[in-house]
């Protein structure tokens, strides 16, 4: 026998002072409730017995005014199982179609939206990014990831009588977890933090935001990466800033560049150690370049490193942030590419002196993160299991990304030039002789291939080419799904394209 859930107090009152009889100011409450459509036909009321102990009231107005709602068939009652609401309602059916008053027929007045969220209409995601398809770019090796081992420690947690697991978390993070980044970051990637510095957020586009609400005012000229992540323009528009594209080269973002486009501009957004979606290293001089501007003009870095862990070949390149010697740089890292992107944990590293800005910022808007999986992700870093992962799926990508190298000789040399490092968890390849590469992304898709357009990533000339996830498709796949996208690459139209491109490697 299935039991119904407890039902919620419905939101009627009633007043023991008023000159109207009980029973007639709950019939009135549900009836009013029903005719404007607050509760569905079919809904279940509560029993006369626990409305009755709900509003503290005597059964008796309760039954008579149930007794009313029944007569007139705003009630139904199903013999063993409960009175519902009406699925047929009377007033709808009766109740002639009235003219429309004079204040109803007037031109509806306007619905205003911020400018700035309507800015992002126009980047809403293809059709390639919808669910989970062989090449989707942001799609790390889920099938390798240790769900048993994860289950386990996430389910110890939530078991927990701990009440620090349940009361408000503190806005930069989980203690733990914090210590762990901070120890993994130093080792890995040269950052050089201390606990106190790092902070917990939802992935590294809540970083993003998080630093763009920070350090921006509106009108803020900031350079973004030509081409860049969509993702960071749309932080960027959210913050009101003046986006000022900076072309990149085979050696990342061209600094010399940036200073004759923008000198004065309050930040720089870049992802210096796997450039996306170019894929390629942000080189030395680049790097100093980038630090020395950003500290005589007065100006942040904010390095986005979503992909660090996965680099194939040459030892990892350090970060940006671990040559600054001048806490000019904010670091972005995140879980949802070595993880599972599903849980939308990320962090920042913040130079000493901005950590109470960020902390104030971040109280200003999602407070902080859920404790439980803060607490079970320190664990699964503490335990060792992060790191035997990295190496993991670090050996699995690789094999995906030869798999996927291959297989385009094999099928589209001829069409397809692969460009940027040996490292990440996708590649992009320029189109060599058609330019519709979004005709080409959106006929993929209907195939089920999830290739974005590599032009939707430009401010300003687009460049024609794909983008290739392969840290979600089985190498034994990829062969079929490379030759499955000729089709959809045949059907654009040829075109002879004279244009300098990054070098391929
Ligand atoms: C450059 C870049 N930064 C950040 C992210 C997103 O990370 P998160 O899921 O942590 O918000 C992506 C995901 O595709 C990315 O490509």
């Amino acid at each position: 026998v299935r039991v119904a859930p407890a039902l919620l107090a419905p939101a009627i009152a009633v007043d023991r002072r008023s000159a109207t009889p009980l029973y007639r100011q709950i019939y009135e409450a549900y009836r009013n409730a029903i005719v404007e459509r607050r509760f569905r036909g079919g809904q279940r009321v509560p029993s006369t017995r626990s409305l009755a102990a709900e509003l503290g009231i005597s059964r008796i107005a309760v039954l008579g005014a149930f007794e009313q709602l029944l007569a007139e068939g705003y009630f139904e009652s199903r013999p063993g199982s409960g009175t519902f609401v009406a699925a047929a309602l009377p007033d709808d059916l009766l109740r002639p179609r009235r003219a429309p008053s004079p204040q109803t027929a007037r031109r509806p007045s306007p619905r205003p939206v911020a400018a700035r969220a309507e800015a992002l209409l126009s980047d809403e995601p293809g059709p390639w990014y919808r669910g989970s398809r062989p090449f989707h770019p942001a799609e790390p090796p889920i099938d390798h990831f240790p769900v048993d081992v994860w289950s386990k420690i996430v389910a110890r947690h939530a078991r927990s009588t701990d009440p620090r697991m349940l009361h408000h978390a503190a806005p930069r993070g989980l203690p733990a977890l914090r210590e762990a980044i901070a120890e993994y970051l130093g080792a890995a990637r040269a950052v050089r933090c201390e606990p106190d510095q790092v902070f917990i957020v939802g992935g590294s586009q809540s970083a993003l935001d998080l630093a763009a609400r920070a350090l921006i005012d509106p009108g803020n000229p900031v350079w973004i990466e030509e081409p860049s992540y969509l993702g960071v323009r749309r932080a960027l528009t959210l913050a009101g800033a003046r986006p000022v594209p900076v072309p990149v080269d085979e050696e990342g973002l061209d600094v010399t560049a940036g200073i004759g486009r923008c000198a004065n501009a309050r930040a720089a957004f870049v992802s210096p150690s796997h450039q996306y979606p170019l894929g390629v290293t942000m080189s030395a001089s680049r790097r100093l370049q980038l630090l020395d501007w950003a500290q005589t003009c007065g100006a942040w870095v904010i390095e986005d490193d979503y992909d660090s862990e996965y680099r194939f070949r040459n030892l990892p390149i350090g970060s940006l942030q671990g040559l600054d010697r001048h806490s000019r740089v904010i670091y972005i890292g995140t879980f949802t590419k070595i993880l599972f992107p599903a849980i939308r944990i990320g962090y920042l590293v913040v130079p000493a002196d901005l950590v109470r800005v960020f902390t104030e910022v971040r109280r200003g808007t999602d407070m902080s993160s859920p404790t439980l999986y803060q607490a079970a992700l320190a664990d699964f870093i503490r335990e060792g299991h992060f790191a035997r992962h990295i190496r993991r799926i670090r050996l699995v990508c690789r094999q995906r990304r030869t798999a996927l190298v291959e297989a385009i000789g094999r099928h589209l040399s001829d069409e397809l030039r692969v460009v940027g490092d040996d490292a990440g968890m996708y590649l992009t390849a320029l189109l060599l002789r058609r330019t519709a590469d979004r005709e080409i992304a959106e006929r993929a898709a209907e195939q089920d291939l999830g290739v974005p357009p590599l032009s939707a990533c430009y401010a300003e000339s687009p460049v024609p080419g794909l983008i290739l996830g392969y840290g979600g498709t089985p190498a034994e796949e990829i062969d079929a799904a490379v030759a499955g996208l000729r089709p959809a690459i045949e059907a654009a139209p040829l075109h002879r394209l004279r244009r300098a491109a990054p070098r391929s490697r």
